[in-house]
């Protein structure tokens, strides 16, 4: 009986979802860590589970001369260490891997295009030569260049063509700050319509980011808790074990606060925080992220205000291993500067949440992986309990758990059962995997079925991203040039900097 009922109170949004249409998607730096380890299984977990369309193709675009065969044997070794499923079948790979073609090219030259247009041209299913994604999984200082060839070649053209589109991915980071972004969004804009233009955050592709909307604007409990009467800060942390690895060259010039600030701590705080879109149609809820980020106050870092927290870590221990400093890590300066922790306040200057602060909080090297959200309430009234029990009496939180251990707890008080009064933190859970088995989707696969829906909701819309640069530009400026101190270093497996 229970069962029958809470089948009947499923609602499915999704059945209006625009079906996906058989297309090529060419890869640009398929070489690189991003197409083995992410992009290429996320696919093939789609070709698994009947998701892509049919037909579909793959054409990667490198520099290393190799031919198709070859690279199908290098990602299938990278899909058995790098997939998601432990228990993951191999056997639909040889049909998935007849649709993958290598394109050996420079991206600086354009005898290459036109070697790419040769190869997107040859397939037999028109709807493989008309629809193409152009995925620009490269260096950061390569998109510009490679969308202007594909523009000169013919390959990528404003216009909608009948019968057909062509859509562009570009990963993060976009730009280094709002001026380059904004300079990547004019360049972009003069061959690609803001339609055909993906920009990517991995984190909105999280099922447990996606949720943070549908958990506030479908249970009335909650929603009406969210403001500053009731809440007293918030908390965003997203802590990593890892440390920079083999992107030592990439991260030296970004740090923390590029890498993982100004995009995805951002991207989950305006999903917190923003105000109920007019409709989920991806103008509404993009409209109502940048309202909100616009209305994050700048930090304040001048010279006597508090601003925000660095650090930088060094060698130390994590999970009984030693682990290097940042210092010594491959492709990193071993004077570098560059931060591997940030810890900041904001504000928001709006209706809501006047006087809130946000605590954001990331790090590489910190002794857990763990990414969350805990939104703390007010303490109740200084009589009764809490006028005896004081900071031992807990204040009610709210934790929305990203990943892992995916769920949302809600920590409150109890009696505990005796003969005496004792009062301590008692907690209730939701848990992703008991509630509804072990399948969450990679962020990948979500995002790639998108851009071939072509809805962009789950993508950064062009004034998005400078006002999240906007965010954090002022911080930047205020460390650059100023080399770490002494009490900005932290110890590899510690919590940061004090
Ligand atoms: C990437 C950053 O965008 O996100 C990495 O460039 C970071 O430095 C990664 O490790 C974290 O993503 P996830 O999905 O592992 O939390």
């Amino acid at each position: 009986m229970v069962d029958q009922l809470d089948e009947l109170l499923v609602c499915r949004l999704d059945t209006r979802r625009k079906a996906v249409e058989p297309c090529t998607i060419v890869i640009f730096g398929a070489s690189g860590d991003l197409t083995s380890r992410k992009l290429i299984p996320a696919l093939y977990h789609l070709h698994v589970i009947n998701q892509l369309p049919s037909p579909f193709r793959v054409i990667g675009f490198a520099r290393r001369e190799k031919t198709s065969d070859v690279w199908r044997d290098e990602l299938l070794e990278d899909l058995k260490t790098f997939s998601r499923g432990k228990n993951l079948d191999f056997s639909d790979w040889p049909e998935f891997a007849r649709g993958l073609f290598y394109c050996q090219g420079g991206f600086e030259e354009s005898e290459s295009y036109q070697k790419l247009a040769q190869q997107i041209g040859d397939a037999d299913h028109e709807a493989l030569r008309r629809n193409v994604i152009f995925y620009l999984a490269t260096a950061p200082t390569q998109f510009a260049g490679i969308t202007e060839r594909l523009a000169n070649s013919g390959l990528l053209r404003k216009e909608e063509q009948p019968g057909g589109w062509l859509r562009l991915v570009v990963e993060k980071p976009f730009g280094r700050d709002l001026i380059s972004a904004r300079q990547l969004n004019s360049d972009l804009a003069r061959f690609t319509s803001e339609k055909q233009l993906f920009r990517i955050d991995h984190y909105l592709g999280k099922e447990t980011v996606q949720n943070i909307l549908m958990f506030r604007f479908s249970n009335s409990i909650f929603e009406q808790l969210w403001n500053r009467q009731v809440i007293d800060h918030v908390q965003i942390t997203v802590s990593e074990k890892l440390g920079v690895g083999a992107r030592g060259g990439y991260y030296d010039e970004s740090g923390a606060l590029r890498d993982m600030v100004q995009n995805h701590l951002l991207q989950v705080m305006a999903l917190v925080t923003m105000e109920p879109p007019v409709s989920l149609q991806a103008e509404d809820v993009r409209d109502e992220k940048v309202k909100l980020i616009k209305s994050i106050r700048a930090p304040d870092c001048g010279e006597t205000s508090f601003c925000a927290v660095r650090g930088q870590y060094v060698s130390g221990v994590i999970d009984n291993q030693p682990a290097p400093g940042y210092r010594q890590e491959p492709k990193v300066d071993p004077q570098s500067n560059t931060e591997t922790f940030v810890a900041m306040r904001l504000l928001i200057d709006n209706w809501r949440w006047s006087g809130v602060p946000f605590y954001l909080r990331t790090g590489k090297r910190l002794p857990l992986t763990s990414s969350e959200v805990r939104v703390q309430f007010r303490s109740t009234p200084n009589v009764l309990f809490a006028a005896q029990c004081g900071p031992r009496l807990d204040a009610n939180a709210l934790t929305l758990r990203l990943q892992p251990n995916e769920g949302i707890s809600l920590h409150f008080n109890g009696k505990v059962p005796g003969t005496s009064l004792e009062i301590r933190p008692v907690k209730m859970q939701f848990d992703y995997h008991a509630e509804f088995g072990a399948y969450t989707p990679e962020a990948y696969e979500r995002l790639l079925l998108e851009v071939m829906a072509g809805d962009p909701t789950l993508f950064i819309r062009r004034d998005e991203v400078e006002a999240a640069w906007s965010v954090v530009d002022p911080l930047r400026q205020a460390w650059s040039g100023k080399p770490l101190n002494e009490s900005e270093f932290y110890k590899a497996g510690s919590w940061g900097p004090p």
